[in-house]
């Protein structure tokens, strides 16, 4: 153990590594890919900032270190010394040449993961898969855009907040929620904490939740998961108009940040440009303007449906930028939405639409701060009203005006990366059939 950390502490990353060509240099790592002869093994080494190729001939290693070499597997750790160079031949654009080979650990056994294997099979060792270039990838994005996210709203003087996530009052239509025993009481995981985000705008005036929200999705989508993470602002004194604002500027500086990351745009092809493109405004159309553009394009809708997969491919497969549809029939959405003054039947909220049918980003609205008002529309959902005493209370104690919104963030990493399912945007996924790993 000991003199494994020696060799260790004298190791460089890949991406530092080939900076030194011509110079010896110490590696670690795991073994990528393995191929070889009784004379000649090539090994491609991964780290977290790159691979590169080594190549080891027998003759230039001690007996004891070539038979290390000879039977360690793919996905066993190593140390690996040797001199760099160029090599255009090389997958990795540069080889090491090896004169020693150290294993940290070996397999107890062949790595699992073979070259071509089943979606369902990748889910079931995704302990493993995360080693993978893709899921290496996709996890480097999704840390950085936690990042931008955070940054923006920091930025703008937000409070970052951290809400219960095992509560008593639902906090959209109720109706997906994962129920459990609290000592003997009943409690679920939170679908939302925009209910705990408005609390405690009475203190902080713009704050934000980033945290897991809970949804027993009993249908199979590529864009839902049981358990994802909400990113949440609440904002005082905001309106419908300065909370679509807010949004735009959001999703517009994650993906212009994010359009720097030419290692992650170029391994997912993705285009720079169509990054830097997602600049504000972005299209707004009402529900009713939506309802006339679905129609027009073939679908059957009246006024008050709700739209499913299909019209939001109807209506955003041309699109390059996202877009809102805001002002929602009432009997559609939440029960803290309030009415629309210029039209009744309506509510004060967007939803944002991703472009190319990549489906709902964002849902927002302004806040019913009313208490009267609030209890009557509580009542018309069928709502149990002792439920959301302290929630009421809000409007009792100097109510104000507020705003808000919740961003999926998996929904945008399966969108910026052109994901073709949600599962991949989060490391151990949440779905109908699956809770392991
Ligand atoms: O539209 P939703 O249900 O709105 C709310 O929960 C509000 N309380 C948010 C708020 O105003 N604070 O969910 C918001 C977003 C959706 O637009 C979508 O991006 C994402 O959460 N989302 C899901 N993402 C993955 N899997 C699911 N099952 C999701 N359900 C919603
Ligand atoms: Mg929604």
């Amino acid at each position: 153990m000991e003199t494994i950390f020696r060799e260790i502490s004298g190791t460089i990353p890949i991406k530092e590594a080939i900076q030194h060509i011509g110079s010896a240099v110490a590696i670690r790592g795991w073994i990528h890919r393995k191929r070889g002869s009784a004379k000649r093994i090539f090994i491609i080494m991964r780290d977290v900032t790159g691979i590169i190729q080594c190549v080891a001939d027998k003759s230039a290693l001690s007996e004891s270190r070539w038979a290390e070499l000879d039977r360690a597997y793919i996905e066993s750790s190593a140390v690996v010394l040797g001199v760099i160079k160029k090599d255009e031949r090389s997958q990795t654009g540069y080889e090491l040449t090896v004169s020693d080979f150290r294993l940290i650990s070996n397999n107890e056994q062949q790595f699992p993961i073979t070259e071509y294997q089943s979606p369902e099979f990748l889910l079931d060792v995704r302990h493993l898969w995360l080693r993978s270039l893709r899921m290496i990838n996709i996890m480097k994005a999704r840390s950085l855009i936690f990042k931008y996210a955070r940054d923006f709203l920091d930025s703008k003087g937000f409070f970052e907040i951290t809400p219960p996530l095992i509560t008593q009052a639902g906090g959209e239509t109720g109706a997906n929620l994962f129920e459990l025993d609290y000592f003997g009481q009943k409690a679920y995981l939170t679908e939302s904490s925009q209910l705990y985000a408005e609390a405690m705008i009475f203190a902080l005036e713009k704050v934000y939740s980033f945290a897991p929200s809970y949804r027993a999705e009993k249908s199979r989508t590529i864009k839902h998961l049981a358990e994802y993470w909400h990113l949440e602002p609440e904002i005082a004194y905001f309106n419908n108009e300065q909370n679509m604002a807010l949004q735009e500027d959001l999703v517009s500086h994650i993906a212009n940040k994010f359009s720097s990351e030419s290692d992650i745009l170029d391994f997912f092809n993705i285009d720079r440009n169509e990054l830097l493109s997602i600049k504000p405004p972005f299209k707004r159309v009402s529900y009713e303007e939506a309802l006339g553009i679905l129609n027009a394009r073939g679908a059957k809708k009246e006024w008050g449906d709700d739209f499913g997969v299909e019209d939001e491919r109807l209506l955003t497969e041309d699109e390059k930028k996202p877009m809102f549809i805001y002002n929602w029939p009432k009997e559609i959405k939440a029960f803290y939405m309030p009415v629309n003054p210029d039209d009744p039947r309506t509510v004060l909220c967007s939803d944002l639409q991703a472009p190319a049918g990549n489906g709902e980003i964002i849902g927002g609205s302004e806040r019913i701060w009313d208490a009267n008002e609030l209890i009557a529309r509580m009542n018309e959902k069928g709502l149990n009203i002792s439920k959301y005493s302290w929630y009421i209370d809000l409007r009792r104690y100097g109510s104000v005006p507020h705003s808000g919104f919740g961003m999926g963030i998996e929904r945008i990493i399966k969108w910026l990366l052109h994901l073709d399912h949600i599962r991949d945007a989060i490391p151990f996924p949440r779905m109908i059939n699956r809770v392991t790993p």
